[in-house]
Protein backbone atom coordinates (compact mmCIF):
# COMPACT_ATOMS: atom_id res chain seq x y z
CA UNK A 1 0.00 0.00 0.00
CA UNK A 2 2.80 2.48 1.33
CA UNK A 3 4.35 2.53 -2.42
CA UNK A 4 1.34 4.20 -3.91
CA UNK A 5 0.86 6.63 -1.62
CA UNK A 6 0.62 10.65 -3.14
CA UNK A 7 4.86 11.71 -2.51
CA UNK A 8 5.88 7.98 -3.20
CA UNK A 9 8.78 6.91 -5.34
CA UNK A 10 6.19 6.91 -8.42
CA UNK A 11 7.97 10.37 -9.70
CA UNK A 12 11.19 9.10 -8.57
CA UNK A 13 11.29 5.70 -10.16
CA UNK A 14 13.30 6.44 -13.75
CA UNK A 15 15.41 9.30 -15.23
CA UNK A 16 12.83 10.22 -17.61
CA UNK A 17 10.05 10.73 -14.88
CA UNK A 18 13.13 12.64 -12.51
CA UNK A 19 14.01 14.92 -15.21
CA UNK A 20 10.10 16.00 -16.10
CA UNK A 21 9.21 16.56 -12.18
CA UNK A 22 12.52 18.77 -10.64
CA UNK A 23 12.12 22.10 -10.53
CA UNK A 24 15.62 23.48 -10.33
CA UNK A 25 17.14 23.80 -13.24
CA UNK A 26 20.78 24.96 -13.91
CA UNK A 27 22.28 26.94 -16.94
CA UNK A 28 25.85 27.66 -18.06
CA UNK A 29 24.54 30.82 -19.20
CA UNK A 30 24.01 32.11 -15.32
CA UNK A 31 28.04 31.16 -14.25
CA UNK A 32 30.60 33.70 -13.90
CA UNK A 33 34.31 32.64 -14.05
CA UNK A 34 36.75 34.45 -11.98
CA UNK A 35 40.25 35.19 -13.93
CA UNK A 36 43.12 35.93 -11.53
CA UNK A 37 45.60 38.04 -13.36
CA UNK A 38 49.21 38.51 -11.62
CA UNK A 39 51.48 41.56 -12.69
CA UNK A 40 53.99 39.66 -10.09
CA UNK A 41 54.70 36.75 -12.07
CA UNK A 42 56.21 35.86 -15.77
CA UNK A 43 54.19 32.96 -17.11
CA UNK A 44 50.87 31.16 -16.31
CA UNK A 45 51.26 29.82 -12.26
CA UNK A 46 48.84 27.09 -10.60
CA UNK A 47 47.09 28.37 -8.03
CA UNK A 48 48.20 26.25 -5.22
CA UNK A 49 45.42 26.90 -2.79
CA UNK A 50 42.64 26.35 -5.22
CA UNK A 51 42.66 23.31 -7.21
CA UNK A 52 42.63 23.36 -11.29
CA UNK A 53 42.87 27.16 -10.89
CA UNK A 54 45.69 29.17 -12.17
CA UNK A 55 47.13 32.94 -12.25
CA UNK A 56 47.46 34.35 -15.36
CA UNK A 57 49.53 37.03 -16.82
CA UNK A 58 48.39 39.67 -19.01
CA UNK A 59 50.63 37.76 -22.03
CA UNK A 60 48.70 34.15 -21.11
CA UNK A 61 45.10 35.57 -20.12
CA UNK A 62 43.69 35.37 -23.97
CA UNK A 63 44.47 31.70 -24.35
CA UNK A 64 42.00 30.75 -21.03
CA UNK A 65 39.27 32.78 -22.67
CA UNK A 66 39.53 30.89 -25.69
CA UNK A 67 39.00 27.31 -23.82
CA UNK A 68 36.77 29.36 -21.83
CA UNK A 69 34.64 30.78 -24.80
CA UNK A 70 34.79 26.77 -25.65
CA UNK A 71 33.26 25.84 -22.94
CA UNK A 72 29.92 28.16 -23.31
CA UNK A 73 31.78 30.61 -20.51
CA UNK A 74 31.64 34.21 -21.58
CA UNK A 75 31.02 36.10 -18.60
CA UNK A 76 34.17 36.59 -16.30
CA UNK A 77 35.18 38.34 -13.08
CA UNK A 78 38.35 39.78 -13.06
CA UNK A 79 41.04 39.83 -9.82
CA UNK A 80 44.39 42.01 -10.12
CA UNK A 81 47.22 40.80 -7.92
CA UNK A 82 49.68 44.01 -7.96
CA UNK A 83 52.83 45.11 -6.79
CA UNK A 84 51.45 46.37 -2.96
CA UNK A 85 51.14 49.71 -2.81
CA UNK A 86 49.70 51.88 -0.07
CA UNK A 87 48.14 55.71 0.23
CA UNK A 88 46.95 57.62 -2.52
CA UNK A 89 49.09 56.69 -4.70
CA UNK A 90 47.76 53.07 -5.72
CA UNK A 91 47.99 52.71 -9.56
CA UNK A 92 45.09 51.02 -11.37
CA UNK A 93 46.88 50.69 -14.88
CA UNK A 94 47.84 47.15 -14.47
CA UNK A 95 44.37 45.96 -15.06
CA UNK A 96 42.80 48.67 -16.99
CA UNK A 97 45.34 47.85 -19.61
CA UNK A 98 44.51 43.51 -19.45
CA UNK A 99 40.93 45.16 -19.63
CA UNK A 100 41.45 47.03 -22.57
CA UNK A 101 43.55 44.06 -24.49
CA UNK A 102 40.69 41.90 -23.53
CA UNK A 103 38.12 44.24 -24.58
CA UNK A 104 39.96 45.17 -28.25
CA UNK A 105 40.81 41.18 -28.65
CA UNK A 106 37.11 40.19 -27.65
CA UNK A 107 35.05 43.11 -27.69
CA UNK A 108 31.28 41.99 -26.82
CA UNK A 109 31.85 38.16 -27.22
CA UNK A 110 32.83 38.46 -23.61
CA UNK A 111 31.37 40.63 -20.31
CA UNK A 112 34.02 41.54 -17.99
CA UNK A 113 33.27 42.40 -14.74
CA UNK A 114 36.24 43.58 -12.19
CA UNK A 115 36.78 43.19 -8.83
CA UNK A 116 36.90 46.68 -7.29
CA UNK A 117 38.66 46.34 -3.12
CA UNK A 118 42.16 47.93 -1.92
CA UNK A 119 43.24 44.56 -0.46
CA UNK A 120 45.13 44.01 -3.38
CA UNK A 121 46.77 47.03 -3.24
CA UNK A 122 47.25 47.77 0.11
CA UNK A 123 50.52 46.14 1.80
CA UNK A 124 48.85 46.13 5.18
CA UNK A 125 45.89 44.08 3.45
CA UNK A 126 42.77 45.61 4.22
CA UNK A 127 40.19 46.61 1.82
CA UNK A 128 40.42 50.37 1.76
CA UNK A 129 42.61 52.75 3.29
CA UNK A 130 43.71 53.47 6.89
CA UNK A 131 43.24 56.77 8.74
CA UNK A 132 46.68 58.11 10.11
CA UNK A 133 47.50 56.13 13.64
CA UNK A 134 46.38 53.11 11.37
CA UNK A 135 43.49 51.98 14.07
CA UNK A 136 40.53 52.42 11.75
CA UNK A 137 39.54 52.35 7.89
CA UNK A 138 39.34 56.13 6.13
CA UNK A 139 36.50 54.91 5.08
CA UNK A 140 35.22 58.86 3.01
CA UNK A 141 38.90 58.89 1.45
CA UNK A 142 38.72 55.04 0.54
CA UNK A 143 34.98 55.60 -1.20
CA UNK A 144 36.60 58.14 -2.91
CA UNK A 145 39.44 56.42 -4.21
CA UNK A 146 37.17 53.62 -5.24
CA UNK A 147 34.90 55.50 -7.30
CA UNK A 148 38.08 56.70 -9.28
CA UNK A 149 39.46 53.19 -9.70
CA UNK A 150 35.38 52.30 -11.01
CA UNK A 151 35.46 55.21 -13.60
CA UNK A 152 39.21 54.03 -14.93
CA UNK A 153 37.67 50.57 -15.13
CA UNK A 154 34.49 51.51 -16.92
CA UNK A 155 36.68 53.55 -19.52
CA UNK A 156 38.62 50.52 -20.24
CA UNK A 157 35.63 48.55 -21.01
CA UNK A 158 34.63 47.09 -17.80
CA UNK A 159 30.84 45.29 -18.21
CA UNK A 160 30.67 45.61 -14.46
CA UNK A 161 32.05 47.06 -11.77
CA UNK A 162 31.87 44.70 -8.59
CA UNK A 163 32.54 46.80 -5.18
CA UNK A 164 33.60 43.82 -2.51
CA UNK A 165 34.91 46.41 -0.01
CA UNK A 166 32.11 46.66 2.05
CA UNK A 167 32.44 50.42 3.07
CA UNK A 168 29.73 52.71 3.68
CA UNK A 169 28.65 54.50 0.23
CA UNK A 170 30.62 52.75 -2.21
CA UNK A 171 27.52 52.09 -4.38
CA UNK A 172 26.45 55.26 -4.67
CA UNK A 173 30.02 56.82 -5.16
CA UNK A 174 30.54 54.68 -8.05
CA UNK A 175 27.29 55.24 -9.64
CA UNK A 176 27.51 59.01 -9.30
CA UNK A 177 31.13 58.61 -11.05
CA UNK A 178 29.81 56.61 -14.11
CA UNK A 179 26.68 58.82 -14.80
CA UNK A 180 29.11 61.89 -14.83
CA UNK A 181 31.47 60.02 -17.15
CA UNK A 182 28.82 58.79 -19.03
CA UNK A 183 28.88 55.17 -18.60
CA UNK A 184 25.39 54.97 -18.05
CA UNK A 185 25.07 51.03 -19.54
CA UNK A 186 28.15 49.72 -16.89
CA UNK A 187 26.67 48.26 -14.05
CA UNK A 188 27.25 47.34 -10.48
CA UNK A 189 26.96 44.18 -9.24
CA UNK A 190 27.52 45.31 -4.94
CA UNK A 191 29.07 42.46 -2.35
CA UNK A 192 25.70 43.76 -0.55
CA UNK A 193 25.76 40.89 2.01
CA UNK A 194 29.48 40.15 2.54
CA UNK A 195 30.30 38.01 5.53
CA UNK A 196 33.07 38.09 7.53
CA UNK A 197 34.15 34.32 6.99
CA UNK A 198 36.96 31.80 6.76
CA UNK A 199 36.18 30.73 4.00
CA UNK A 200 37.76 33.38 1.88
CA UNK A 201 41.05 31.55 3.31
CA UNK A 202 43.02 29.56 -0.09
CA UNK A 203 41.98 33.46 -2.37
CA UNK A 204 43.66 35.38 0.65
CA UNK A 205 46.63 32.74 0.26
CA UNK A 206 46.63 33.02 -3.85
CA UNK A 207 45.99 36.86 -3.76
CA UNK A 208 48.63 37.64 -0.67
CA UNK A 209 45.57 40.03 1.15
CA UNK A 210 45.41 38.57 4.21
CA UNK A 211 45.11 41.56 6.99
CA UNK A 212 48.53 42.50 8.52
CA UNK A 213 47.84 41.67 12.11
CA UNK A 214 50.88 43.79 13.46
CA UNK A 215 48.81 46.96 13.24
CA UNK A 216 45.96 47.92 15.62
CA UNK A 217 42.91 47.14 13.31
CA UNK A 218 42.87 43.28 13.21
CA UNK A 219 40.23 41.29 11.22
CA UNK A 220 37.95 42.61 8.83
CA UNK A 221 35.10 42.45 11.25
CA UNK A 222 34.44 46.86 10.95
CA UNK A 223 33.24 46.27 7.64
CA UNK A 224 32.26 43.38 6.36
CA UNK A 225 28.91 41.78 8.24
CA UNK A 226 28.80 39.45 10.95
CA UNK A 227 26.52 35.87 10.19
CA UNK A 228 25.09 36.37 13.36
CA UNK A 229 23.45 39.33 12.27
CA UNK A 230 21.12 38.47 9.52
CA UNK A 231 19.01 41.76 9.75
CA UNK A 232 22.35 43.62 8.39
CA UNK A 233 22.50 41.69 5.39
CA UNK A 234 19.11 43.07 4.82
CA UNK A 235 20.11 46.61 5.93
CA UNK A 236 23.10 46.77 3.61
CA UNK A 237 21.08 45.00 0.80
CA UNK A 238 18.62 47.96 0.85
CA UNK A 239 20.94 50.22 1.18
CA UNK A 240 22.73 49.27 -1.71
CA UNK A 241 19.57 49.35 -4.06
CA UNK A 242 19.23 52.58 -2.71
CA UNK A 243 22.16 53.95 -4.03
CA UNK A 244 22.09 52.48 -7.52
CA UNK A 245 23.01 48.59 -7.36
CA UNK A 246 21.93 46.59 -10.45
CA UNK A 247 22.73 43.14 -8.75
CA UNK A 248 23.10 42.05 -5.37
CA UNK A 249 25.67 39.11 -4.32
CA UNK A 250 25.29 37.09 -1.00
CA UNK A 251 29.15 35.68 -0.21
CA UNK A 252 29.57 32.86 0.78
CA UNK A 253 26.87 31.15 -0.34
CA UNK A 254 26.73 27.36 1.39
CA UNK A 255 26.80 28.80 4.86
CA UNK A 256 24.33 31.58 4.39
CA UNK A 257 21.59 30.09 2.00
CA UNK A 258 18.79 31.78 4.32
CA UNK A 259 20.32 34.86 3.09
CA UNK A 260 20.10 33.87 -0.23
CA UNK A 261 16.78 32.90 0.29
CA UNK A 262 15.15 35.84 2.42
CA UNK A 263 17.35 38.69 0.22
CA UNK A 264 15.63 37.05 -3.24
CA UNK A 265 12.00 37.04 -1.86
CA UNK A 266 12.70 40.70 -1.11
CA UNK A 267 13.75 42.23 -3.52
CA UNK A 268 13.53 42.37 -7.12
CA UNK A 269 17.05 42.57 -8.36
CA UNK A 270 19.21 39.85 -9.63
CA UNK A 271 20.83 38.02 -6.32
CA UNK A 272 24.28 36.23 -7.44
CA UNK A 273 25.58 33.71 -4.76
CA UNK A 274 29.61 33.63 -4.57
CA UNK A 275 30.93 30.09 -4.24
CA UNK A 276 33.53 31.34 -2.75
CA UNK A 277 37.20 30.21 -2.51
CA UNK A 278 36.89 27.81 0.81
CA UNK A 279 33.63 26.39 -0.10
CA UNK A 280 35.19 25.39 -3.80
CA UNK A 281 38.40 23.97 -2.47
CA UNK A 282 36.40 21.82 0.24
CA UNK A 283 34.84 20.34 -2.55
CA UNK A 284 38.23 19.77 -4.48
CA UNK A 285 40.34 18.72 -1.41
CA UNK A 286 37.04 15.86 -0.63
CA UNK A 287 37.62 14.81 -4.13
CA UNK A 288 41.30 14.70 -4.23
CA UNK A 289 40.63 11.96 -1.63
CA UNK A 290 38.60 9.92 -3.24
CA UNK A 291 35.60 10.99 -0.48
CA UNK A 292 33.18 12.42 -3.36
CA UNK A 293 32.88 13.05 -7.09
CA UNK A 294 34.08 16.27 -8.21
CA UNK A 295 31.07 16.69 -10.51
CA UNK A 296 28.55 16.09 -7.98
CA UNK A 297 29.71 18.07 -5.09
CA UNK A 298 29.88 21.10 -7.08
CA UNK A 299 26.41 20.21 -8.77
CA UNK A 300 25.21 19.30 -5.76
CA UNK A 301 26.40 22.84 -4.28
CA UNK A 302 25.07 25.05 -7.09
CA UNK A 303 21.97 23.75 -6.87
CA UNK A 304 20.97 24.75 -3.61
CA UNK A 305 22.09 27.77 -4.65
CA UNK A 306 19.34 28.43 -7.09
CA UNK A 307 17.02 26.27 -5.07
CA UNK A 308 17.91 29.14 -2.49
CA UNK A 309 16.97 31.71 -4.80
CA UNK A 310 20.32 32.74 -6.74
CA UNK A 311 19.73 33.45 -10.42
CA UNK A 312 23.63 33.83 -10.92
CA UNK A 313 26.64 31.58 -9.50
CA UNK A 314 30.17 32.66 -9.34
CA UNK A 315 32.27 29.59 -9.10
CA UNK A 316 35.58 28.58 -9.77
CA UNK A 317 34.40 25.72 -11.78
CA UNK A 318 32.25 27.65 -13.71
CA UNK A 319 33.96 26.89 -16.88
CA UNK A 320 33.10 23.02 -16.52
CA UNK A 321 29.18 23.84 -15.96
CA UNK A 322 28.14 22.95 -19.62
CA UNK A 323 29.97 19.83 -19.36
CA UNK A 324 28.28 18.96 -15.85
CA UNK A 325 25.19 19.96 -16.46
CA UNK A 326 24.57 17.93 -19.40
C1 LIG B 1 38.26 41.25 -1.91
C2 LIG B 1 37.61 39.94 -2.10
C3 LIG B 1 37.71 38.77 -1.33
C4 LIG B 1 36.99 37.80 -1.99
C5 LIG B 1 36.42 38.39 -3.12
N1 LIG B 1 36.82 39.71 -3.15
C6 LIG B 1 38.51 38.48 -0.11
C7 LIG B 1 38.16 39.10 1.17
O1 LIG B 1 37.22 39.85 1.32
O2 LIG B 1 38.94 38.83 2.09
C8 LIG B 1 36.84 36.37 -1.56
C9 LIG B 1 36.63 35.42 -2.68
C10 LIG B 1 36.82 33.99 -2.33
O3 LIG B 1 37.16 33.60 -1.21
O4 LIG B 1 36.62 33.20 -3.26
N2 LIG B 1 37.86 41.98 -0.84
Amino acid sequence: MAQYEIGSRRLRSNRQVRELTNEVLLSHRQFIQPLFVSELIENKTPAESLAGVCLHTATSIPDQIDRDLGNGIDKFLLFPIVKKQESEKISFDFVCDVLKKVKDAYGNQVWLATDVCLCAYTTHGHCGLLNEDRSAIANDRTVKLLARYAGLLADAGADCIAPSDKMDGTVGAIRSQLNDLGFFDTTILSYSAKFTSSFYGPFRDVCDSRPDDSIVLQGRESYQLSGASPSSAIRSVLSDVEQGADMIMVKPAMTYLDIIRTVSAKIDLPVVAYHVSGEYQAIELLAQNGLLGRKEGHLEAWTAMKRSGADVIISYAARNARNWIG
